[in-house]
């Protein structure tokens, strides 16, 4: 296969930026088809990707020579699609996580096992991020000895609050644990390669009293406890008044490893009346520009070689089952003890 066949299901926040890069920069991608519901933004593909439009997903798979399907839709979709994709021979990337509903999400992960000669890959794109790549590979030379405490902040930007509200009302997120906590309780299995059995979770909208009629923490903070006394704490958000937070410690019998920044956007300091600013980034696709292009370059590769990526469908639901647990958690304030499948 010369290059890979592909179509994109979903152009909102973050599939525009993925079709993007897909397009501009992922040159053994041939992105033949977009599909959204939203014509302003079919059309804006059209011109700029010079790709045909669909707005029905099924159409898009059953006319379009395509070998692979990017679906960047709403989480409540990924199940449907994927099984859809999958179906009809189609290889499949599909944004974290794999879904809402746990019965739909194991249903998606039987289908994903019965069809091994199809790669699928979930977008956990922080693994593909260098530092938390340098990370990894320092922990696992036991370069910091065994892991003690792990700490991770994951907040988006107030700025981005108004097109976060509209996505969560038009669409169930799943909540902050499952939409935004998930990226941490992903790299937390990464790193400690165990998984959680306990948490005691919290949430509060003080900073966004409005996202509480439609049922969202806007700040979620879960305390996961492991079997051998290790111990993770991790914060998710939505109302950094300065930009994009994310970052995270990893505590160990030898040393630490810190994987954070200032959130600058660049190099520019700007001196006024004002003071010393640095602008800083405002929004998660400028902080993993990088990872979702490698991502997206390591998914077309695996499609080429046809290989399975190195994050498992297990990743993804084991993943969402501690999330939820931390969602129950916060929502009737006891200690949920997580059972994993
Ligand atoms: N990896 C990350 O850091 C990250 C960041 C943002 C979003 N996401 C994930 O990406 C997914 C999309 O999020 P978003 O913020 O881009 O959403 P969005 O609401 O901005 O965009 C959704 C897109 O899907 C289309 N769509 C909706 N229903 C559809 C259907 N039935 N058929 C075809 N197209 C449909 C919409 O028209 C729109 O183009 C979510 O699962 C989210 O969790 C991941």
């Amino acid at each position: 296969m010369e290059k890979v066949n592909v179509g994109v299901i979903g152009l909102g926040r973050l599939g525009m930026v993925h079709a993007d890069h897909l397009v501009s920069l992922i040159s053994d991608a041939n992105v033949l088809a977009v599909c959204a519901l939203d014509q302003s933004q079919l059309d804006y593909a059209k011109e700029n990707f010079g790709v045909n439009t669909y707005q029905n997903y099924k159409e898009m798979i059953d006319k379009e020579d395509i070998d692979a399907v990017v679906i960047v839709a709403p989480t409540g979709f990924h199940p449907e699609m994927t099984k859809y994709a999958l179906d009809a021979g189609k290889h499949v990337f599909c944004e974290k996580p794999l879904g809402l509903d746990m019965q739909e999400v194991k249903e998606m992960a039987e289908h994903i096992k019965a069809h091994p000669d199809k790669v699928f890959q979930l977008g956990f794109m922080r693994r593909f991020d260098e530092s938390y790549r340098h990370a990894k590979e320092l922990v696992d030379n036991k370069q910091i000895g065994d892991i003690i405490y792990i700490r991770a902040y994951g907040i988006d930007p107030i700025t981005g609050m108004e097109s976060f509200t509209k996505f969560a009302t038009d669409n169930d997120s799943g909540g902050i644990f499952v939409d935004m906590c998930i990226h941490d309780i992903d790299l937390i299995r990464w790193y400690t390669e165990m998984d959680p059995v306990q948490t005691w979770s919290l949430g509060n909208n003080i900073a966004a009293p409005q996202l509480k009629e439609i049922g969202e923490f806007e700040t979620g903070v879960a305390t996961l406890k492991f079997d051998n006394g290790m111990v993770a704490t991790l914060i998710g958000g939505r109302h950094a008044a300065h930009g994009n937070q994310v970052e995270m410690e990893i505590m160990g019998s030898h040393g630490w490893i810190r994987i954070a920044q200032e959130p600058e956007k660049d190099f520019v300091t700007l001196f006024t009346d004002a003071g010393v600013v640095r602008p800083s980034m405002q929004s998660f696709s400028e902080r993993f520009e990088q990872a979702f292009i490698t991502e997206l370059k390591d998914f077309i590769s695996n499609v080429k070689a046809n290989r399975q990526s190195d994050i498992s469908v297990e990743d993804g639901v084991k993943a969402l089952q501690i999330a939820k647990a931390c969602k129950e958690s916060a929502e009737t304030g006891e200690i949920v003890n997580i059972v994993l499948d």
